[in-house]
This record gives structure tokens, C-alpha cells and sequence, in this order.
């Protein structure tokens, strides 16, 4: 661990081994006069420990920490900032990657934000995505891995061969979440997942139930989702039924989380 007193700039020192956790250590004063520096070091600490007067006057480190963001583009911007910290710190990390509207936001300002002015190198970074639906080509304009070139891959320097996601041409569901899960496991598992949210608190296609799955899976779409889908494609029959995603042991894997959640309708979900 590193202890890094005081000043931000000595930040970019401890940042420069990916290997070791950022410990950020802040003791002393009044939490008033410690709130920016703690909100500067959140993004990139491993852990932030608050201890002294700060921690007398009431500041509480959030285990999960809760970033409560402004609107939509603050909350993409923040995300954007913590995946792009992980990455400078580690430029040969394995993303895990979500769909769906809200991180969309968050992959926009990964490429304006960070990407284009040149702070950031996807060049070595490994991808995996959570989920895909069953029968859907990659070309196909509603399957996921079309969703991730439009939305990110196409606009970054990520080599083809570094991003992955579910094979949802793969008709033998048993032999896709093995294949995926040892693929998982063969790049050295996730070291930052992305995820999102539904409204009644799937993660990935894993609906709320009482025993969750570990590995890759092959799941039924709920009618409700289905429902949802339908505005997509031409026809009901079209929406696929099935999809591959990973399970909440291979999420629960990964090494750091980072959720997103955006609009009122998922308070509940989050909660
Ligand atoms: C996406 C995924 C889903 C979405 C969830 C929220 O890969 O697996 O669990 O994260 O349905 O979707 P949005 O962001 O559209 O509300």
C-alpha cells in the first residue's frame, strides 16, 4: 500500500504501480476541509481510510462507496473517470463491459473525454462482455456486440482480438458458458465489471431469485423483457426468447464493481 500525504500530484507516484492497491490514508482536520480531497482520491483509491477528526465530525467511508452524481452526465463522466483510472493503472486490464442504455454515457465520455484528447490507450486492454442474446448474429443491428462497436469499440483503439462477448450463434448453451467462463478465466478474470441495473434488479439477464447461478448460463427472457424488446425489432416473433450471460458468481468475481444507475424508476432496484 501506499500512504500519500497531503498533495493530490504525489497521486500520479502511487497510481504508477498497477499491482499494488491504492491505499489513500486522510486523518486530521475538519471533514469540511477534507471533502474535495477525499472526492479527488475516490475515483482511483482502492480503499480511502478516514481516521482522526475527520472521522470524529462524521465522515464515513461508504463500503459499497456511493458516488451520487448531479444528472446523467455527471454520473457518465465519473464512471468514465474510474474505468480510465483503472486503466492507466493497469493498461493491460480486463474490462468487464454492459449494455443498455445507461452506460452509454459513460462509454461516450470514455472516448471524448479521455480517448480523443489522448489520455487514454486501449491498446493492451482486454474486454468481456456480460451478456448476449441467443440466435443473434454480431451484425445484427439489436446484438450486443454490434451495441459495443457502435457505442465504443469502433471508436477506440481496442485490438479486435482483445474483445469478447457471449457467441450468441453457439446453439450448444452448455459447451457457450463453458467456453466463456474459461475464457474468463485464461485472460486472469475481470479486474473492473461495469454493470447496470433493470428496474425490477436483474443484473446482467440474472432475473432477482434466491440461488443464483455462478457461471455463464443460458437463460429465458421474462415476458416483460420480451415486451420491452419488441420496440426493436419488426415483429414479436423476431425478439429472441434466450440469451448467454454470465452469472453473479463470475461477476461477484471480479475484482472491483462499478454499478451505474440513473432515473428514479430504479431507487427501488438500487435499494
Ligand atoms: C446489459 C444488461 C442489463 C442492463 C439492465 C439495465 O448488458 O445486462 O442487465 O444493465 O437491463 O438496462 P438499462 O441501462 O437500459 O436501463
Amino acid at each position: 500500500g501506499f500512504l500519500v500525504e497531503n498533495e493530490v500530484s504525489k497521486l500520479e507516484g502511487a497510481m504508477s504501480n498497477p499491482e499494488h492497491p491504492l491505499v489513500v490514508l486522510i486523518g486530521g482536520a475538519k471533514v469540511e476541509d477534507k471533502t474535495p480531497m477525499i472526492d479527488q482520491f475516490l475515483p482511483v483509491a482502492d480503499q480511502i481510510l478516514v481516521g482522526g477528526k475527520i472521522a470524529a465530525d462524521g465522515y464515513a467511508a461508504t463500503d459499497p462507496k456511493i458516488y451520487v452524481a448531479e444528472d446523467y452526465q455527471g454520473m457518465s463522466r465519473k464512471a468514465a473517470a474510474i474505468i480510465a483510472s483503472h486503466v492507466i493503472r493497469k493498461p493491460d486490464c480486463v474490462l468487464g463491459l454492459a449494455t443498455g442504455g445507461t452506460p452509454v454515457g459513460t462509454y461516450k465520455s470514455l472516448i471524448e473525454d479521455w480517448y480523443k484528447p489522448g489520455d487514454l490507450d486501449f491498446s493492451q486492454v482486454r474486454t468481456v462482455n456480460l451478456d448476449e442474446y441467443v440466435g443473434l448474429s454480431p451484425e445484427h443491428d439489436q446484438s450486443y456486440a454490434y451495441f459495443m462497436h457502435h457505442n465504443l469499440f469502433d471508436h477506440i483503439n481496442i485490438a479486435p482480438e482483445n474483445v469478447h462477448l457471449p457467441d450468441g450463434l453457439d446453439p450448444d448453451a452448455e459447451r457457450q458458458g463453458k467456453l466463456y467462463d474459461d475464457l474468463i478465466h485464461s485472460l486472469g478474470g475481470v479486474d473492473m465489471q461495469l454493470l447496470g441495473i433493470g428496474h425490477d434488479g436483474h443484473i446482467g439477464f440474472n432475473e432477482p431469485c434466491d440461488e443464483f447461478v455462478n457461471g455463464t448460463n443460458h437463460v429465458k427472457l421474462t415476458d416483460s423483457t420480451i415486451d420491452a424488446n419488441q420496440r426493436f425489432f419488426e415483429k414479436r416473433e423476431d425478439v429472441p426468447t434466450h440469451a448467454y450471460t454470465m452469472g453473479i458468481g463470475s461477476i461477484m468475481k471480479a475484482k472491483r464493481v462499478l454499478l451505474v444507475c440513473n432515473g428514479a424508476g430504479k431507487a427501488q432496484a438500487v435499494k
